[in-house]
């Protein structure tokens, strides 16, 4: 079983090492109590994401050992950022673990195993990103069905940014791109299996600069292009982009192919030029209105999340009062917030100007409540509107189906099982605190 914690490259990567050892003769467990092989995929963004591996791992070393009384055994691998940051320390911290590998270095799984067999406990965090993409075997059709609708495509790794406060590019390396054909071929294949929306994801996708056939550089909207051209893919998205590479013709895509959906998330972190400088995010406060400005503009019905850090080290009230002024003049769908949590290694966690923790949960809880008043105000505005719903599983209550609406929104709507795996019309009628309520229109009800 692959447990995976962080961002949605984690996610994508599970997907891929559970291909990757289904060919092996895995096959997957609901829960770790009966797995011979148990992947923890860390994220090491957050102080709170690696203590929390750490006591996993206690708890998996526990469960190790009353198996190896009975004569079984389970091996436990630590992969992801968690893998890539500590490496061989994991292997000393943890006893009970057998592999570390690291979010570049997962294609060597079957042989690392084939070791680990033998008693051999290894760490493997070489960044080899083209390999390993190259090394994959394609997923089956059965495995990707078995993963319903939608699907993520990682197009893009690691990060040149260096924000002050991050650790990406530490653990995921330099930016990459993933060629055109590469991409393409994915995503037919994800088609044909029944996929008909497709998340492009990277630590910065809209970065992109994959060659395509012809040995040119592609961007993000060039690629975007392309896909739009799968007959029956019939939603696209990506994530997470940086403001600073959020070129005109990405912005004029989303007036240009209608399957791109009117949803960006675009991580501003403040709103305060000062600190926006000190995290080192090279753009200021208006260059991201003027970003949502012209989104606008091409796509009038276009909704936006972000990401916020508040306390970074040196943000004052006013600093932070700037962060509320620009959600309060943006206006988001949905948001994530967090307090700023040094990063051993990380600039801005040498800093001496750390905040007070006290002073951090004020100001998150002054924001988060702003930010989920954003939220209801957006998802009560979905009322009354028709909107596409791709139904992706059966509801909580029988007759009941659900799905997503272009805007990420949970729905529920009365309606047939056979409609589980495709996109119709819906008339939204209500709006609870997590999901919306609607019913089919007529004539989608009736096919
Ligand atoms: N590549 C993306 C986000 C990567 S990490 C981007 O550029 O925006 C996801 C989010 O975690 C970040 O947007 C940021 O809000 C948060 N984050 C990253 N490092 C953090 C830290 N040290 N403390 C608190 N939040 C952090
Ligand atoms: Fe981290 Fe900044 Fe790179 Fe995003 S852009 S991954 S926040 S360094
Ligand atoms: Fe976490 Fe690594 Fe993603 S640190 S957010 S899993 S890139």
């Amino acid at each position: 079983m692959v447990k995976s914690y962080g961002c949605q490259m984690n996610v994508y990567d599970a997907t891929r090492m559970a291909d990757l050892l289904g060919r092996e003769g895995y096959a997957e467990t609901a829960s770790e109590d009966d797995a011979d092989l148990v992947i923890l995929n860390t994220c090491h963004i957050r102080e709170k994401a690696a203590e929390k591996i750490y006591s996993e791992l206690g708890k998996l070393a526990i469960a190790k050992r009353a198996l190896n009384a009975q004569g079984r055994d389970m091996k436990i691998v630590v992969a992801g950022c968690v893998a890539q940051a500590e490496g061989e320390e994991v292997l000393k911290r943890q006893r009970a673990v057998d592999l570390v590998v690291g979010p570049q270095s997962y294609h060597r799984l079957p042989e690392l195993l084939r070791q680990a067999a033998s008693g051999a406990r290894i760490a493997d965090t070489d960044f080899a990103v083209e390999d390993k993409f190259r090394s994959l075997p394609a997923p089956s059709r059965p495995q990707i069905r078995a993963r319903g609708v939608s699907a993520f495509v990682t197009v893009q790794e690691g990060c040149d940014k260096f924000c002050s406060f991050c650790v990406v590019p530490y653990t995921r390396g330099a930016e990459a791109s993933r060629p055109v054909a590469e991409i393409v071929s994915e995503a037919q294949r994800l088609v044909d299996g029944g996929v008909c929306e497709i998340t492009l994801i990277g630590q910065n996708v809209n970065a992109y600069r994959g060659l395509d056939e012809h040995g040119r550089e592609s961007s993000l909207p060039d690629l975007l292009d392309r896909l739009a051209r799968i007959p029956a893919l019939t939603r696209l998205r990506y994530t997470t982009s940086h403001p600073v590479d959020m070129a005109q013709a990405l912005i004029d895509a989303h007036g240009a192919i209608p399957k791109l959906m009117p949803y960006v998330h675009l991580p501003v972190q403040s709103g305060s030029d000062r600190i926006l400088k000190a995290m080192n995010r090279k753009h200021g406060a208006d260059a991201y209105l003027s970003i949502v400005e012209r989104l606008r503009l091409a796509r009038p019905d276009i909704a936006l999340s972000s990401d916020f850090i508040v306390g970074f080290p040196g943000e004052s009230d006013a600093d932070f009062e700037a962060t509320m002024a620009l959600v309060r003049n943006v206006g988001f769908a949905s948001s994530f917030s967090f307090k700023y949590s040094p990063r051993p290694g990380t600039p801005a966690a040498d800093r001496d100007d750390q905040i007070d923790e006290t002073v951090k949960s004020e100001r998150l809880a002054a924001l988060q409540a702003l930010l989920e008043a954003q939220r209801q105000t957006f998802n009560a505005a979905t009322v009354g509107r028709d909107v596409g719903v791709l139904f992706e599983k059966p509801g909580r209550h029988e007759g009941q189906i659900a799905g997503k609406s272009p805007y990420m929104q949970a729905v529920h709507v009365e309606g047939p099982m056979e409609a589980i795996g495709r996109e119709a019309r819906v008339k939204v009628i209500a709006a609870g605190s997590n999901s919306l309520a609607g019913r089919l229109l007529r004539e989608e009800a009736k096919a």
